[in-house]
């Protein structure tokens, strides 16, 4: 088969670097891909946002299979202009794609089929906004319909914040468009867990569960960043709650698009928080999560072209997704300042050094010119590890980072953590 990535993010190059060692899979395109990606395949010139450009190239280069990445060019709809064109292409369509794209749906289609989720009312206009908000007795979480690279999403400490976010978002507009529906939901409180899932449409293949660490620095301080590390599995999420969470947020899911005339092929990711009332949805993702992808490819004991093929065409065998034992982390290492302000083109070093020691490095935002590997992104580089536990893996993962500089780099240095707390206390008894 000839596979075509789209995409060029960690997402990506971990995606290229599982679909690489599948045996039916040929020549490999990745577009435009980043600077790790061109030593698996081809690195294309060509936009993820680009839907007629990317079309043309599948077209031209007689592309049997495309794997998109980011939710942006899904929900642009460019796996119907694929299908459209008569190329094979996983992922949902444009409109099975708004369980992401549109937070609006979204929320209304978890209590359209009663999937657990916060408490939410949604709003376009400002006035009756701030009247809710002023009759609640906890501070709220604000939220702007549509896309908005992750900003669009205000957890509030008080109601001050909260009316104050209503402002930005519907009288200054600062999201743009994405502001005239804003959504105010009960605030939860626990620790957040992403599930992913293969989806054929109508069977699904539950992923082991993952953690992400959205917050830029140690501890779950500063501000919100697309992730600086992850970790899989993640055991605070039990194999019955794993089981529950499949019956009660994932197949209702795929049921009720599919009910809706919205049919969903592909990855479906639910956003997560285990409250003390049990797990509810705070969001869907319409695609494989970016730093989950990168510690769940690596435990996948399994055929990615293959699942992937089966999913597009309708014919899921949940028994070709299978696990290796073990865990993997993931350390995100940025450019100094991310993710405000931050210069690129600086030389990266030691990445063989990393690999010696045994680490996978998955490049996001870097590039080769004139054989030099340069900076080029906030996220820069994924280092990641697999050991027999999870103590083994961030170790691996964490020697790795100490072999790679590059000018300014940041990285969290607690990524997992909170796996190891977890895993502690389970073996501290609590009773004498
Ligand atoms: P989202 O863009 O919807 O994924 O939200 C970004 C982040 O905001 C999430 O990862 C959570 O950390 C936080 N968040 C969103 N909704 C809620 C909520 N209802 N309660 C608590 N935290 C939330
Ligand atoms: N890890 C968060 C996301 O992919 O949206």
């Amino acid at each position: 088969m000839r596979v075509l990535v789209v995409g060029s993010g960690g997402r990506e190059h971990a995606l290229a670097w599982k679909l690489r060692q599948s045996p039916s899979v040929g020549e490999l395109l990745i577009a435009p891909g980043n600077g790790g990606t061109g030593a698996l395949g081809e690195n294309v010139a060509v936009r993820s946002d680009d839907t007629a450009g990317l079309v043309r190239l599948a077209q031209a280069r007689e592309v049997d299979l495309t794997v998109v990445g980011p939710e942006v060019p899904l929900g642009l709809g460019l796996v119907d202009a694929l299908s459209a064109a008569g190329r094979l292409a996983f992922g949902p369509t444009h409109l099975a794609a708004e369980i992401e794209t549109s937070k609006a749906f979204s929320k209304d289609f978890l209590r359209r089929h009663g999937i657990p989720t916060a408490a939410y009312r949604t709003f376009t206009d400002h006035g009756e906004a701030v009247a809710y908000v002023e009759s609640l007795t906890a501070a709220p979480v604000i939220k702007a319909d549509g896309l908005s690279a992750g900003k669009g999403v205000v957890v509030c400490d008080d109601l001050d914040q909260a009316r104050a976010a209503l402002d930005q978002m519907m009288l200054r507009r600062e999201f743009g468009e994405a502001g005239s529906t804003v959504i105010v939901e009960e605030r939860l409180v626990g620790q957040e867990v992403s599930l992913l899932a293969f989806s054929d449409g109508t069977r699904v293949a539950t992923m082991i569960p993952a953690q992400d660490h959205k917050p830029a620095y140690d501890g779950d301080q500063g501000p919100n960043t697309g992730g600086m590390g992850s970790f899989a599995p993640a055991e605070i999420m039990t194999e019955e709650m794993r089981r529950a969470v499949t019956r009660d947020v994932i197949e209702p899911a795929i049921a009720g698009m599919r009910a809706e005339g919205r049919e969903y092929r592909g990855v479906i990711y639910a956003g997560l928080i285990l409250t003390s009332d049990g797990p509810k949805v705070l969001e869907y993702n319409c695609r494989f999560g970016d730093p989950e992808t990168q510690v769940l490819l690596p435990l996948l004991d399994g055929d990615l072209a293959e699942i992937c093929r089966q999913c597009t065409v309708g014919h899921l065998d949940p028994s070709a997704v299978s696990w290796h034992l073990g865990a993997c982390a993931c350390v995100a290492m940025t450019s100094g300042g991310y993710p405000g302000a931050y210069r690129t083109g600086y030389p990266i070093d030691g990445i063989e050094e990393a690999e010696h020691k045994g680490c996978l490095v998955f490049h996001a935002g870097t590039k080769r010119e004139d054989s030099r590997l340069l900076t080029a992104g906030g996220r820069v580089l994924g280092v990641t590890a697999v050991g027999p536990d999870l103590d083994s893996a961030i170790s691996t993962a964490y020697d790795g980072v100490s072999s790679i500089g590059f000018e300014g780099a940041q990285y969290r240095t607690d990524i997992g953590a909170k796996g190891l707390a977890f895993s502690a206390s389970r073996r501290t008894p609590s009773e004498p």
